[in-house]
């Protein structure tokens, strides 16, 4: 998979060097590339935003710079979706992650200040499809932690990226119910015990404990998935 990523804090990004995602760029399964949107500017400041038109606070995002960026990356791109993460977009979900790891090639736009003239969106849109994604409602400083968040949950379910595919079946979110929970050595730990039935070695009754478990923390902690 293909990930472009603009911003005006590529240094960002380069967390993305280390880890499961470091080796899978090292071994050529995600090709990421950040960009620096100033490089798509032409003034001595290399100035991104400006006022917004009917006034209000803060700063506004200009679209020069972000065309000239968006043609640059859908010069030699491959069908590609543009996320422009911004709390006011549709929630990302880990069925989101799903949808977007069948992709090709996903595109990263990070808005800072108020966000980004709307125009941009709409011309993207003739260049591939767009979306605006939110992780949550709060408000972060710009779109790079949302990014790196997103990249990271479609990154893990490109195939190969994470080594034991078995591990992405049974964990928060994939079934709707939030993970059982875990333990390991040693039985017995500063007076807390590990639960008898996870020692019994009776297969049957682990699943039925794991899921009862699974069904108790999402009605105490996240009842609203259950409802859905
Ligand atoms: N940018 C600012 N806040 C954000 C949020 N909650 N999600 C995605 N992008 C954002």
């Amino acid at each position: 998979m293909r990930i472009d990523v603009v911003s005006i804090f590529p240094s960002f990004f380069d967390v993305l060097e280390v880890s499961l995602l470091g080796r899978a760029r090292g071994n050529g399964l995600l090709d990421i590339r950040v960009h620096d949107l100033r490089d798509h500017t032409h003034d001595r400041h290399r100035t991104v935003d400006d006022t917004p038109y009917g006034g209000g606070a803060g700063m506004v995002m200009k679209p020069e710079p972000w065309g000239e960026a968006i043609d640059a990356i859908a010069a030699d791109a491959d069908d590609p979706v543009f996320i422009f993460p911004s709390p006011a977009g549709e929630v990302f979900t880990q069925a989101t992650a799903r949808e977007l790891a069948q992709e090709r090639h996903l595109v990263f736009g990070c808005g800072r200040y108020e966000g980004i003239d709307e125009r941009v969106f709409s011309y993207a849109a003739t260049r591939g499809r767009v979306r605006l994604m939110s992780l949550g409602d709060y408000v972060l400083n710009g779109g790079e932690v949302a990014a790196m968040a997103m990249i990271e949950a479609v990154g893990r379910l490109v195939p190969g990226v994470v080594g034991n595919p078995e591990s992405l079946v049974e964990e928060s979110h994939e079934a709707g119910l939030l993970e059982y929970p875990s333990y390991t050595k040693p039985a017995s730990w500063r007076g807390y015990d590990v639960p008898d039935v996870l020692l019994s070695g009776h297969h049957g009754r682990v699943s039925q404990w794991r899921h009862d478990q699974q069904v108790e923390r999402t009605r105490e902690r996240r009842p609203d998935l259950l409802a859905d």
